[in-house]
């Protein structure tokens, strides 16, 4: 690399080397420029369906959505649908299949059964996977139901509230292949949140390209020109950790220093003070002092609602840790809710990807306390964590109701996609505000060759 050291932000310098907010050691990643192909043509698509989405550890979706024995969810990844099943014995994941003649087994995509029949010929397995019932068992061979065939298992483990699933054959231990340091994920209680919004949108885009849009914030005062009165887009700290994770805490309730006036309260910043539980007609700082309030602000309501913020970092109360799990998710991290976003791979378009996005919310029982306006909740939508919300499926020209910025996103990369083509395009050049970028590309590689 090149020895001209590069500047990016550190949010705060006093933090402890141990402390989650510390300053990641800097990573030697190279400077190559990697190839374009990856991003049209169907045979990487097969490569990485063979090298990376069969033999990785997936996120295949959240505790909180299976709380009792017999709830299931599907998790559908490429050509896959898996069953994730909560039995007597923990979680358990199987292939969506039925052992008879291959016929998708279960078609809901949450509900409750410790029966699941096929809708073929009415064959009948336990929900621990077992057979339970072959129609006109005596019009079989017994040597070919003999072996009793029930449903294919994959490894499946469970970790900070999300349960994680493996389709290879010896998967790595799960806690290592992360690479988040311990307790990172486990301060925000995901086991404890609910799913208020569940959405599936399809976009005219790889799915690499989604994930880098959503690791860098160095386009947001180009596309997302909206954020830049309340979001510090250029004192980003940037943390690669080890397996491809990665993270950027973008400090919110202040102005982007591309911006003159650093003075003005301005309308976004009295919205985050108002979620804050600050009246803006009665604050008396500048937009300097937006920040430092919300943060005190929130911990005085941890106090009083006995929320236990006494985890999290000043930092962590007040700016965005969007948080990225090798190969295809992204955790946007906050005290009273997160997002999890994953980039799932289209069955079989490599121009095209699925942007599932949950919305999870902390449940606190008091009236003062509501998911923050950032969150971009559509007005109805039922907060109370008590009625688990149908996933929205859109096609790639509908609107998601995803709020601006993430139209924005969803207009703006297919346009990405479409130039990336072009013949006078020869690969991407990443500076350093896209150093998530390279490291998940480093990474990439070398689960694709094996080396
Ligand atoms: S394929 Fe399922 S019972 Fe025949
Ligand atoms: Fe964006």
């Amino acid at each position: 690399m090149n020895s001209q050291k590069i500047p990016c932000a550190t949010i705060n310098p006093d933090a402890s080397a141990d402390s989650l907010e510390a300053k990641q050691p800097d990573v030697d990643n190279g400077t190559a420029c990697y190839s374009k192909e990856g991003y049209f043509t169907t045979e990487y698509m097969a490569r990485e369906w063979n090298k990376l989405w069969t033999d990785t550890w997936l996120i295949a979706g959240v505790i909180s959505d299976i709380p009792k024995v017999g709830d299931y969810f599907l998790f559908d990844v490429g050509e896959e649908s898996i069953i994730v099943t909560r039995t007597e014995d923990g979680v358990k994941a199987f292939y969506n299949v039925c052992s008879h003649r291959g016929a998708k087994l279960v078609w809901n995509e949450r509900g409750s059964k410790k029966v699941f029949v096929c809708p073929f010929h009415s064959w009948s397995f336990h929900h621990t996977g077992e057979l339970r019932r072959i129609t006109d068992e005596d019009t079989f061979h017994p040597d070919v139901v003999n072996h009793r065939p029930g449903l294919s298992p994959l490894a499946c483990e469970e970790h900070a509230g999300m349960v994680f699933v493996h389709m290879g054959d010896n998967p790595p231990s799960l806690l290592e292949t992360i690479g988040l340091p311990e307790g990172y994920l486990e301060a925000y209680r995901i086991d404890q949140m609910k799913v208020v919004r569940h959405v599936r949108s399809e976009w005219g885009a790889n799915w690499k390209v989604g994930v880098e849009a959503f690791y860098e914030s160095y386009h947001l005062h180009a596309v997302h020109p909206e954020t830049r009165g309340v979001m510090g887009d250029l004192n980003v700290q940037y943390d690669l950790y080890p397996n491809g994770a990665s993270r950027m805490i973008v400090p919110l309730g202040q102005p982007s220093p591309r911006m003159n006036d650093q003075q003005t309260v301005n309308e976004g910043l009295q919205m985050m003070l108002q979620d804050a539980g600050i009246d803006p007609e009665g604050f008396d700082g500048t937009a300097a002092d937006v920040r430092r309030a919300i943060q005190l602000a929130k911990r005085e309501r941890s106090d009083r609602l006995g929320l236990e913020y006494e985890r999290f970092e000043d930092g962590q109360l007040s700016d965005s840790w969007a948080t990225g799990v090798f190969p295809n998710v992204q955790i946007g991290c906050h005290p009273e809710a997160l997002f999890l976003m994953r980039f799932l791979p289209h069955e079989t378009d490599p121009e095209k990807f699925y942007y599932d996005t949950m919305t999870l919310l902390l449940p606190a029982d008091d009236p003062e306390y509501c998911p923050p306006g950032w969150m971009g909740l559509p007005e109805n939508t039922d907060v109370s964590g008590q009625t688990r919300p149908d996933t929205e499926h859109y096609l790639v020209h509908e609107d998601a109701g995803l709020g601006m910025v993430l139209s924005q996103d969803a207009a703006f990369l297919p346009i990405v996609q479409k130039g990336m083509r072009s013949r006078g395009f020869k690969g991407q050049l990443w500076g350093e505000q896209e150093q998530r970028l390279r490291h998940f590309h480093v990474e990439l590689e070398r689960r694709l060759t094996g080396k």
